[in-house]
């Protein structure tokens, strides 16, 4: 019976474009989305963008617009990296929109027929200079413990200790500078501590597969926790102004951002069925239906960070609001992605810029592959480490895998005119099936390393048993052509086999290789593993390697120059700048006073200037082309307040400027005679 499932990744905040920590999340999901698609299950797989709360209205009023156009700036953004990452989503929505107004209203109405909302004057700081009141992350002060100045509302940085904002000494609001005011006002809140929801809750989690052991552990400490630790009701209000939506018959509330965010999900599918592309795509229901329908399944794709949300108020939410709205059948909680071991921050993403990695040229399916070779269904964090990249793409993708095709394909096309022939097909095809079935069941628990292991195995096997025939030499002795076209042949049904068995992680290389190779009108479905091909088309090359200076530079930050593609013709100048927004770069007058190769890099030259007031250590891509003693004394430009740069040989504070053009040649920035070190270039 084919699966009706309707997945999810969690909804980015429109404040930022994506970092890496959301596209490896995407991967995860889109992987195991294409897995059961090719299993021939129907998947309706959404997104949106999450667009409320105060810290979107109050980016989109540091910029001077209003919030929705922040939003839509974001949205404007997003396909790239959607298609640029093979990411398969039905559809891609955003939280602001008329049906997530109505779906939470309704949601929140029938929470409150269920007599699950309450109201409750809260006091809680407000900057009366900026005339709101001030979300914990906006109040400063110095902290109660340790005296330290300048310490957030909720926590200290220096000494670790936790309070609330009231404890500060000497708060002062982050937007205006102003002592806040302790004022109260009526806020709505959702009873989760009710004893139904309790008991509904700790059934849910207990439902035997629903979660990750580990999750299900966190979420039940928190339903059961004593004291401090006891699952209070949930406030789910904000006074005016606010971007969000507006709570019904409570002029001036809006709900609070975490409320009507995972209804976006709903506001994505019902986007997708109101629209006609679910019916485009062959789903003949309604949005209501297919909820309601029995045999829906639910599923969340997440990070550890947002576990609480998603296994407590989200699942209440939904049961007692109730039909057509369905609790969720599983949320799969995934860890961190840490670069080198040093983990990132949510917010400012550092590490890998993945719209930096799709701009250096750097293979999507790469990436796709790499994360798959990592993730498995445990919520632990995992490393992208630049040499383990390396050596797995062009070991285990090009060294195996693609390996295989261009070899036996060429010996094919070149004696037998593309046409194969096998001495035992059923022992062949049983043998497949076995593989198949064990990788599936992986991919189907999210063990996508382990499938990953059983993959490369297999290529192995395959080159090995490839090799030990010696089909060049076969090839030699025209009397032996039969048995060279029976090693070929089971050579490339293996190729075909991985191929089939690596679709959900390199669908565009399974694609070509469907279409190119193997004369495959449609793309590959998990049925074709067990079908021999009976021909192949000639080989073209499918996959090619990673180059070591292609991670430097995705590492650095710094422009690849040595690979640098020359911008296509017609490549449209930079958006315009305002005069305010060009004031922010820091560009100062340097002096090099010393220049040497970054050991271990081949195109980096770690060098130490000097900015008249202090001395930074900077790694510039100019190796090869400049000579590092003839650095030494010149005067150049660099960027003085980029943020530090962690790399593996050091941190980078700094940029030289330096100009390039489409050719190889590149230009180190020099002032004319008179400039002092130090000096800022407006
Ligand atoms: O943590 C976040 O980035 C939130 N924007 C996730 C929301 S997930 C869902 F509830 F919408
Ligand atoms: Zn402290």
């Amino acid at each position: 019976m084919a699966r009706q499932i309707f997945v999810t990744t969690a909804l980015p905040y429109a404040n930022g474009p994506f970092h890496i920590g959301h596209i490896m999340e995407y991967i995860q999901a889109d992987i195991w989305v294409r897995f059961q698609r090719m299993q021939g299950h129907t998947l309706h797989f959404v997104g949106a963008d999450d667009a409320h709360g105060a810290p979107i209205m109050l980016k989109a009023e540091e910029q001077g617009i209003p919030p929705q156009e922040l939003v839509r700036r974001i949205a404007a953004d997003r396909p790239r990296y959607l298609t640029g990452f093979h990411l398969s989503f039905d559809h891609w929505y955003t939280t602001d929109s008329a049906e997530n107004t109505e779906l939470s209203q309704e949601i929140y109405r029938r929470l409150q027929a269920a007599g699950l909302i309450y109201q409750k004057r809260v006091e809680q700081f407000y900057d009366p200079v900026k005339g709101m009141f001030l979300p914990d992350r906006y109040i400063k002060g110095e902290c109660p413990s340790c005296h330290s100045k300048d310490q957030y509302g909720d926590a200290c940085e220096v000494c670790s200790s936790v309070y609330a904002p009231t404890d500060l000494i000497e708060p002062y609001s982050t937007l205006s500078g102003a002592r806040p005011e302790l004022r109260s006002s009526e806020h709505f809140f959702f009873r989760l501590s009710d004893p139904q929801c309790v008991a509904f809750l700790a059934a849910w989690l207990d439902a035997p597969g629903r979660l990750q052991v580990q999750v299900v552990n966190k979420a039940r400490e928190w339903l059961t926790g004593q004291g401090e630790q006891r699952l209070g009701d949930w406030d789910i209000s904000r006074d005016a102004p606010y971007f969000g939506i507006p709570i019904p018959d409570a002029p001036g509330k809006y709900f609070y951002v975490w409320l009507d965010a995972p209804v976006g999900y709903l506001a994505a599918l019902k986007s997708y069925f109101d629209s006609g592309q679910a019916r485009a795509r062959g789903e003949p229901r309604s949005f209501a239906e297919f909820l309601a329908a029995p045999d829906t399944e639910q599923i969340h794709f997440i990070g550890k960070d947002i576990i609480y949300f998603h296994t407590l108020f989200w699942p209440a939410m939904l049961r007692f609001a109730g039909p057509p709205f369905r609790v969720p059948d599983h949320v799969y909680v995934h860890g961190f992605i840490n670069v080198s071991g040093e983990k990132m921050s949510k917010s400012r993403g550092t590490g890998i810029s993945p719209l930096r990695y799709l701009e250096l040229g750097m293979n999507a399916e790469w990436l796709r592959y790499y994360l798959a070779a990592k993730l498995n269904a445990s919520v632990e964090d995992l490393d992208f480490n630049p040499e383990d990249f390396l050596a797995r793409i062009n070991s285990d993708l090009v060294g195996k895998y693609v390996n295989i095709a261009s070899r036996a394909a060429n010996f094919i096309s070149r004696h037998f005119g593309g046409r194969l022939r096998y001495a035992e097909e059923e022992s062949l095809r049983a043998q497949a099936g076995q593989l198949a079935a064990r990788v599936a069941e992986l991919y189907a628990g999210r063990e996508f390393a382990r499938a990953m292991r059983e993959v490369m195995a297999e290529a192995d096997r395959i080159n090995q048993q490839f090799d030990a025939r010696q089909p060049w030499l076969l090839a030699k002795e025209p009397a032996r052509h039969g048995e060279l076209q029976e090693v070929c042949s089971r050579a490339l049904y293996g190729f075909k086999l991985l191929t089939v068995l690596l679709a959900p992680v390199l669908p565009q290389v399974a694609a070509r290789a469907a279409r190119e190779l193997f004369g495959h009108p449609a793309d590959f479905t998990w049925a074709d593993a067990a079908q021999l091909p009976r021909s192949v088309g000639p080989y073209r090359h499918l996959l090619q390697r990673v180059e070591a200076r292609q991670l430097e530079a995705l590492l650095s930050g710094e422009p690849d120059r040595t690979a640098a593609p020359a911008p296509p013709a017609g490549t449209p100048t930079p958006a315009t700048l305002s005069i305010d927004e060009f004031r922010r770069v820091d560009l100062r007058v340097a002096r090099i006073l010393s220049a040497e190769a970054a050991a271990g890099s081949d195109k980096l030259l770690r060098l130490t200037v000097d900015l008249g007031s202090e001395q930074r250590t900077i790694f510039a891509g100019i190796k090869g082309v400049y000579d590092p003693a003839a650095l030494v004394g010149r005067l150049t430009v660099v960027v003085a307040n980029l943020a530090p740069r962690k790399m593996k040989f050091g941190t980078s504070e700094g940029m030289v400027l330096a100009a390039s053009g489409a050719g190889a040649g590149l230009y180190l920035l020099e002032p004319d005679a008179g400039a002092q070190p130090g000096m800022r270039i407006s």
